[in-house]
């Protein structure tokens, strides 16, 4: 199994995917906004146990999950959604779904430093509903009467990502590190070749500049480059005229 980001040619079989998963559908263009407004978001996981027969063999999709950043959250927090989440019954409790959501949830926080992760989930759905609050660690913020248009309602879940940006952050820190020490044994690090504090650029603006320095230098002569004829030979010319 691969889980690998949505790409735009995916789409057509998540739709697929979802229409045989949920009832909650979507017109194509809004999985395509989706891809194209957060490229980073989405994941598909893909069965690779088949290789494809041609170059034109579709891959075989079993579940993706559909993800955002909320646009103008009333809050003012950046946070992410989970749009939409489904496996394929065939390939159902493998850990499939949580792969997705956490691979997304990471993605929320590396690429638009998601504070927390929101999403609706119908109130008897019990798979989704272990995987977000026992698996994943989700939280019930409230429950939205009538959210589906059949009338069911909604939990609303919470999954604060402040551990995961601490963790990232720390993990970022150290990658810092690690590059200052390597750098370091190379000799590329100014402290150790002693080189600490020399500037070995060339001066930027007039700070520093030697008022000398113009009459210093060579006398420049302007040169013509190019065709001295410039476009005019490339211009039709116009045969209706008889010279
Ligand atoms: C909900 C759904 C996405 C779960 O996908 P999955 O790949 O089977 O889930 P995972 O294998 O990652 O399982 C995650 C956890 O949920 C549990 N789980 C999965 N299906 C379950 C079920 N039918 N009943 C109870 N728990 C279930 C797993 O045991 C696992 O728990 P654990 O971490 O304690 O071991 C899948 O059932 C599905 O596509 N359902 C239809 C679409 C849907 O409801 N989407 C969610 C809309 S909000």
């Amino acid at each position: 199994m691969d889980i690998r980001l949505l790409r735009p040619s995916d789409i057509p079989l998540i739709q697929h995917a979802n229409l045989e998963n949920l009832p909650e559908n979507y017109f194509l263009k809004y999985y395509l906004y989706h891809a194209l407004s957060w490229p980073q978001l989405s994941f598909v996981a893909v069965d690779v146990s088949r290789p494809a027969k041609s170059p034109y063999d579709y891959p075989k999709i079993v579940g993706y999950v559909l993800a955002k950043m909320e646009e103008e959250p009333a809050d003012g927090v950046p946070h992410g959604h989970i749009t939409s989440l489904s496996v394929m019954r065939t390939h159902r409790r493998l850990g499939i779904a949580e792969k997705l959501m956490r691979q997304s949830q990471l993605a929320m926080v590396e690429t638009y430093n998601a504070h927390y992760v929101s999403l609706h989930v119908r109130v008897s759905n019990k798979a989704a509903i272990h995987l977000y609050r026992d698996t994943l660690g989700f939280k019930t913020e409230k429950v939205e009467a009538k959210y589906y248009a059949d009338g069911e309602d909604a939990y609303c879940m919470k999954l604060d990502l402040t551990a995961l940006r601490e963790q990232i952050a720390a993990q970022r820190e150290k990658e810092l590190e690690e590059d200052k020490a390597a750098a370091g044994s190379n000799g590329v690090n100014g402290a150790e070749a002693g080189t600490e504090g020399v500037d070995e650029g060339e001066a930027v603006g007039d700070v520093g500049r030697d008022p000398n320095a113009d009459a210093k230098k060579e006398k420049m002569v302007k040169v013509k480059v190019g065709r001295a004829l410039g476009v005019g030979e490339l211009v039709e010319r116009d045969e209706s005229k008889h010279t």
